[in-house]
């Protein structure tokens, strides 16, 4: 049965944490995400998935609560299947809120053009992403819903094109902590000292806008180096871990061109490495128990 919504997880390839404070970021959106099934019923509900604790279904049915309002709740029933690891830094709150919002634009407003239907999912998938994390960039939800590589900055979206195939290898490192408490240690720290912390996130900043340039060029060599300086930025930030570093080194020693940690950060989570060609590290990786997965973000396809 084909999905009635789909949120795809995304991978920031510089720029996590810098973009809350309006720094620009980059991302790419994954293959892998979220699926919203929906079915006719007597009310509006959501189906939580049955692997979630009190805390996390009551999180999202209050989420789903407001996206639903914003569609007049109709009548239908809406269940969840994942092909995207959770809570691990590949936006998978935000297309939770994506597959959900385009899933009830669809049935809220099935006479509107797609282009409304996507905006108003944009709206409502925005409305879940705020109670998920309190105060998100906003670059998960764009990323999810446009199903593309881009640059965002200040709820500002542009696609970024590649002339090159732009291949990556993420890692997973672990369990860690939700998204909403990593960003707030980050925000005591930064107003504790707040100095330090600007200078930190204009050296991001810098290394993001020559990122783009790097990409539109094709020059994935110097995009590798500029992701290797930013996630030292992060390091500098203790957004790192034993977990997350180790990872790290396992990727570049596997002929990474860069590597880095993805999304939030902290005790464990997602690492992300540049490749030329990253089916041979994927394998080396697998027969090694890692849990990982390789992708193209942009640029020409083969055959
Ligand atoms: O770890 P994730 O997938 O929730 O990504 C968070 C990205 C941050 O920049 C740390 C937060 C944000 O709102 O952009």
């Amino acid at each position: 049965m084909k999905a009635a919504g789909f949120g795809a997880g995304k991978v920031i390839l510089l720029g996590e944490h810098a973009v809350v404070y309006g720094y620009p970021a980059i991302a790419g959106a994954l293959p892998l995400g979220v699926y919203a099934h929906m079915e006719a019923a007597e009310r509006c509900a959501l189906q939580t998935p049955g692997n979630l604790d009190e805390k996390q279904r009551a999180l999202l049915q209050q989420a789903f609560g407001r996206a639903a309002e914003f569609a007049a709740w109709p009548k239908v029933l809406l269940r969840l299947e994942a092909s995207l690891p959770m809570g691990a830094g590949l936006g998978s709150s935000a297309a939770v809120s994506v597959a959900c919002a385009k899933a009830l634009a669809l049935a809220a407003f099935p006479h509107e053009t797609r282009e409304a239907q996507l905006e108003k999912a944009a709206e409502m998938a925005w409305r879940m992403e705020q109670v998920f994390h309190g105060s998100p960039s906003g670059v998960d939800n764009a990323t999810s819903l446009r199903e593309t590589l881009l640059w965002f900055c200040q709820g500002k979206v542009e696609t970024l094109s590649c002339p090159t195939p732009l291949k990556i290898l993420i890692a997973m490192a672990g369990q860690r902590s939700p998204t909403q408490s990593t960003v707030a240690q980050l925000r005591e720290r930064q107003k504790k000292w707040p100095g330090h912390h600007k200078r930190l996130f204009e050296e991001i900043g810098r290394c993001t806008e020559e990122a783009r340039g790097a990409i539109e060029a094709g020059d994935l060599a110097l995009l590798g180096e500029l992701m290797n300086v930013n996630q030292g930025l992060l390091a500098a930030m203790q957004l790192d871990s034993e977990k997350l570093i180790q990872k790290i080194h396992r990727l570049r020693g596997l002929g990474a061109l860069g590597a880095k940690l993805t999304g939030a950060g902290g005790d464990g989570g997602a690492v992300v490495g540049l490749f030329e060609a990253p089916e041979g590290p994927m394998e080396t990786l697998r027969a090694e128990g890692v849990e990982c997965f390789a992708c193209q973000l942009a640029g020409p396809r083969s055959l």
